[in-house]
């Protein structure tokens, strides 16, 4: 049975990297062989480049640069780490995928859905995840978490502001609804606990394969 690529999407402070923490280790918790990753980053040369996109100093990157080191970054994941995880029939579970660039840079950014759908594809060769969970949330709410999070530190994305944010979060709405066969949005005000629950029954229901179990 094909292994699952399961992706969590969410403005910054939607908590992402937590649900993609807690249904990784709830899975590995139960015995699954899955690969977790996330994005920018995942390989040694993403981080490199992801420490370079989030990096403050840097505000004067234009946007078509910035388009194109998130897809080098994505290329790399795909090729090093994707790719040969799912052919050896291990489950993928990243935080974050091609949807961040549709959403922040197509949308947010303004460079517009056609050019990132060319470069989505150069970086990923056509794979697509099998469901992207989209964590919705306000973004007052979402700068509140922030703020306890970092201590009131913003990287260079989260700097671009709260109105930024909110066409993210319109965004991300408007892909799900435009391939709801493939996407999941859950509300990211309840509790973190609440959200891993219900991601992990949307997966059960959805998918006759998961929890994928490896025969050996
Ligand atoms: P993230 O790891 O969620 O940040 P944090 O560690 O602060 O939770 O994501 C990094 C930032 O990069 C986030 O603001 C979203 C943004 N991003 C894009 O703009 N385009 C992309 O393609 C990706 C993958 C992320």
């Amino acid at each position: 049975m094909k292994p699952l690529f399961i992706v969590f999407e969410g403005i910054d402070g939607a908590g992402t990297t937590t649900q993609c923490h807690c249904l990784c280790a709830q899975l590995r918790a139960a015995g699954h062989d899955i690969v977790q990753t996330r994005e920018p980053g995942g390989t040694e040369a993403g981080e490199k480049i992801r420490a370079l996109l989030l990096d403050p100093a840097f505000d004067c990157l234009d946007n078509r640069a910035e388009l194109l080191l998130y897809a080098a970054s994505r290329r790399q994941l795909v090729a090093q780490i994707i790719q040969p995880a799912l052919r050896s029939h291990k489950p993928v579970i990243s935080d974050r995928y091609t949807c961040s660039s549709l959403a922040y840079q197509g949308i947010a950014r303004g460079l517009g859905l056609p050019l990132v759908r060319q470069v989505n594809d150069v970086a990923t060769a056509g794979l697509h995840a099998d469901l992207t969970i989209y964590l919705d949330l306000d973004v007052q709410t979402a700068l509140a978490r922030r703020k306890t999070r970092s201590a009131g530190v913003e990287d260079r994305i989260e700097k671009a502001g709260t109105r930024f944010q909110a066409r993210v979060r319109e965004a991300y709405l408007e892909l799900a609804r435009e391939n709801p066969a493939q996407s999941l949005v859950l509300d990211a005000a309840q509790t973190a606990e609440t959200v891993s629950i219900q991601v992990y029954d949307a997966l059960i229901e959805r998918f006759p394969q998961f929890p994928y179990r490896i025969s050996v």
